[in-house]
């Protein structure tokens, strides 16, 4: 088999290159090791810039966002048990979140992707990929029993954190850089109605917590957990008690409860590797970085990565040139490093670190109180929150 691009991954990533290639005319087939069902299992991401539903749309994929979508003008945070709300659209001149969950997005994806008639291999064993310093790379996998070749101009790895692609770059041609925290997020899927119709993240002594939704009927909490917790551990009473621990009053008297659809625990990272470009193989996503969730980026530079490479494909086969291709990874990384710096400083803020004691938490609890006081501090919070162009700084 041949096409121009040999796309491996069929996260979000992989399926949303996928469809903005088709719209430039580029022909792509995505590769990916898991069941369609167990991709739309995972539940993640549920906060979605500016820039994300401007790539949906432009892939033509957003529709149903549009429709069933919550978009969010401002946010609570929650510390010394008061609710202090940041109003983002107001600090950012006009911008807004849509909170619509990563599971949607990736069907709205595999739906349109269907519909076009475009190929995507599921359950593709031992995938790997092979000469991307040179003209013709080459994706090899298994299906059926069957050892497939798929030859390329291209390969973009958006194959996740735990992938094939980066790691078949020789050591000697990257560099990572990572910090891992010391305790994870258990997560909580319900179908009751959101304690609040904004997202409340709160710093406790209790450590943090965080109240979002999936609609009006569908509530996802976590709660900040040492990593040595284990999720089966946790009754669904025992995350409803703790979740109660960690809100105002007000929160508490509003607060439904029911039973769990899922319940998960996820260790917090910060990981950029560099490049994201060898030769004429791509990371894009997880595959080049991830960042701790607070403050919701991680899917969104997925977004933002893809929207760089989509349009350095175009540039390539529709006008000949190399700019984009050349420029991706500098652009991509000065984005990424950006949304690290905003993730592992919202993470420092909102977390309780065993390790700081009791004058760390003054620290936070003082930082906290400027932040909600200061219009300057508000509105960096709420610009970085929103999410910033991805031309920023050009
Ligand atoms: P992925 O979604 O990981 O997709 C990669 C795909 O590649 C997968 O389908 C995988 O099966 C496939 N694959 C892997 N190896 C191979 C291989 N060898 N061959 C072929 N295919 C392969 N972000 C937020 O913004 N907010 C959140 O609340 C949030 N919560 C998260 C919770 C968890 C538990 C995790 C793990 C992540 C969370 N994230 C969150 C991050 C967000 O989900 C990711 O940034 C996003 O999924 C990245 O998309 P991706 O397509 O790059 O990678
Ligand atoms: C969600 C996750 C986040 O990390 C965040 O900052 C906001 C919302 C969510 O899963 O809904």
């Amino acid at each position: 088999m041949r096409t121009q691009v040999a796309i491996v991954g069929a996260g979000p990533a992989g399926l949303l290159l996928g469809a903005l290639l088709h719209k430039s005319g580029i022909d792509a087939v995505i590769i990916e090791q898991r069941s369609p069902s167990y991709v739309l299992s995972r539940i993640r991401a549920g906060v979605l810039e500016q820039v994300t539903m401007d790539l949906l749309d432009q892939a033509g994929v957003s529709a149903r966002a549009h429709a069933e979508g919550l978009p969010h003008d401002g946010f609570e945070l929650l510390f010394k048990g008061q609710r202090h709300r940041i109003d983002m659209h107001a600090l950012t001149g006009g911008s807004r979140v849509m909170v619509y969950g990563q599971t949607e997005v990736t069907q709205d994806l595999m739906d349109a992707r269907a519909a076009a008639g475009l190929t995507t291999v599921y359950e593709a064993a031992n995938v790997q990929v092979h000469d991307f310093d040179g003209a013709t790379p080459r994706v090899k996998y298994e299906k059926d029993g069957q050892t497939h070749t798929l030859t390329c101009d291209f390969i973009a790895g958006c194959d996740g954190f735990h992938g094939v692609c980066r790691a078949s770059v020789p050591e000697a041609a990257i560099r990572t850089y990572e910090r891992v925290y010391p305790f994870g997020w258990l997560g909580l899927l319900a179908d009751v109605k959101p304690v609040t119709h904004e997202l409340i993240y709160a710093h406790t002594d209790r450590g943090f917590a965080l109240c979002s939704m999936r609609g009006n009927t569908r509530s996802r909490y976590y709660l900040q957990v040492p990593l040595t917790d284990k999720v089966e551990n946790w009754s669904d009473d025992a995350f409803w008690a703790e979740l109660r621990n960690r809100l105002d009053s007000e929160a508490r008297d509003n607060l439904t409860t029911g039973p769990s659809l899922e319940k998960s625990i996820a260790p917090l990272r910060s990981f950029v590797a560099e490049p994201m470009r060898f030769g004429r193989l791509f990371l894009a996503g997880d595959a080049a970085h991830i960042v701790p969730p607070t403050g919701a980026k991680g899917l969104n530079l997925a977004a933002s990565d893809v929207g760089y490479l989509w349009n350095a494909f175009a540039d390539f086969y529709n006008d000949k040139s190399r700019a984009g291709i050349d420029t991706y990874s500098d652009r991509c990384l000065r984005r990424v490093w950006r949304a690290e710096r905003f993730s592992w400083w919202f993470t420092s803020l909102m977390h309780h670190f065993p390790e700081t004691g009791a004058f760390g938490q003054k620290m936070q609890e003082a930082e906290l109180d400027y932040l909600v006081n200061s219009e300057a501090a508000s509105r960096s919070l709420a610009e970085n929150y929103v999410g910033l162009p991805m031309n920023f700084g050009a």
